[in-house]
């Protein structure tokens, strides 16, 4: 039986011309698989059978927006996954559930090795490739622009040469990758870090301060879910999109970052990520009101390094895994409403309330209901400092 091969596929120039190249250099058929992701741009169907007119022997696409909304963006919600303390994991996230379409695909149609289109300057070929281990061990991966010299003007003279149905000169001067959760831009001018972005660059934002004024909204979280806007009930792509929108408007959640990728380099990085933004501000919020102290300082730890296990491809990982656990477990009170002044480039909070609150105001207040017996403050202040006074009078002892 001839080998299969299935490829990860977007449609675009680089895989669209890899089905033929890979056909050509292994003698495989060609399966193309395809997710949508909330990327928007072309039809489905488009896509599918610009996969076949360009030598796939089958295309598999699949609309799984729903999907990566509550299985990926919610989770990275609930643990506020911001890498290096700002960046919402765009990429990072869609990469492990294209990742299950694929093996899953290799499965359905007896394939023996998986095929990517990306470089090997990247997080997203870790991310695949070690994904895909974790899934089945069994499959191949290959990766044709980075192992077997497809550069860009190989692709497009490949693609002459054959008559293939792409259209060249659609190519932005930019790298994009963008989904609901957000939107990644880089190379071109934006490879010198000291060249500002310009509006050209944009596309799920407007410029900030150009809208007709604020916009004010409230967030409804069940259990660590957002579950209504306005009152309104919505799931969570429902959310993401409707955030996406009425953030975007507003200027809200542009970066531009110099980002340490896994592979070692510094790279400039611009995203938008609009929705996901708003969505961890709104979250943070509800977390704080709702969330044990203590709790809530282990929490953060952990996100941090959910978020750094995700960036560096490791989201089939058993650590991964038991941070699930953690991260759902605390999830449990963070129920409630958090209002929002979205405006100029900044969501901003302006109210929260919760069922689930741990606010007292009576242990807060400086007015006649105080209930909180300053009296126990001296004695517990008195303790709490005793081991750093010991250890002070120790080093004055000795003159260290
Ligand atoms: N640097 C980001 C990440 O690693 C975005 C990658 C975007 N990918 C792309 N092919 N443009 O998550």
């Amino acid at each position: 039986m001839t080998d299969r091969i299935v490829l990860a596929y977007s449609g675009g120039l680089d895989t669209s011309v890899a089905i033929g190249w890979i056909a050509h250099e292994t003698g495989a058929e060609v399966i193309a698989v395809a997710a949508d992701v909330g990327q928007g741009g072309e039809d489905l169907d488009v896509i599918r059978q610009r996969a076949l007119d360009c030598g796939a022997v089958e295309a598999v696409v699949a609309d799984v927006r729903d999907e990566y909304a509550d299985e990926y963006c919610l989770p990275a919600m609930r643990a506020n996954a911001l890498y290096m303390g700002r960046y919402p994991l765009v990429s990072a996230l869609s990469r492990p559930l294209i990742v299950k379409h694929l093996v899953a695909a290799a499965k359905q149609y007896g394939a023996s090795t998986v095929a990517h289109g990306c470089t090997g300057k990247g997080n997203d070929q870790v991310r695949f490739e070690v994904g895909i281990g974790a899934l089945a061990p069994d499959l191949r991966c290959i990766a044709p622009v980075r192992d077997s010299g497809m550069t860009r003007d190989k692709a497009i003279a490949f693609a002459a040469e054959r008559g293939l149905p792409i259209d060249v000169n659609k190519k932005s001067p930019y790298s994009v990758d963008q989904n609901v959760w957000g939107r990644a831009v880089e190379t071109g001018f934006l490879e010198d870090p000291w060249n500002g972005p310009i509006e050209d660059v944009y596309s799920y934002t407007q410029a900030p301060g150009t809208s007709d004024g604020p916009d004010e909204l409230v967030l409804t979280f069940t259990n660590g879910v957002p579950t209504a806007i306005d009152g309104t009930p919505v799931t969570v792509l429902q959310a993401i999109e409707q955030l996406n929108a009425r953030a975007g408007a507003q200027g809200v959640g542009r970066l531009d970052m110099v980002e340490d990728r896994l592979v070692g380099i510094k790279s400039r990085e611009v995203y938008e990520v609009p929705g996901a933004q708003v969505l961890i501000n709104a979250h943070q919020e509800m977390e704080n009101l709702t969330v044990e102290r203590d709790l809530a300082r282990y929490k953060r730890g952990v996100e941090q390094r959910w978020a750094e296990l995700v960036y560096d491809g490791l989201w089939f990982s058993p650590l991964k895994r038991a941070l699930d656990e953690f991260i759902a477990s605390s999830q449990q009170h963070v129920s409630g409403e958090v209002r929002m002044v979205l405006h100029a480039g900044t969501a901003t909070v302006t109210g929260r309330r919760s069922d689930a609150s741990l606010y007292d105001f009576n242990l807060a207040t400086y007015d006649a209901e105080d209930t909180f017996d300053q009296s126990l403050a001296k004695g517990f202040v008195e303790l709490w400092g005793m081991p750093s006074k010991i250890a002070a009078k120790r080093d004055q002892r000795l003159g260290s």
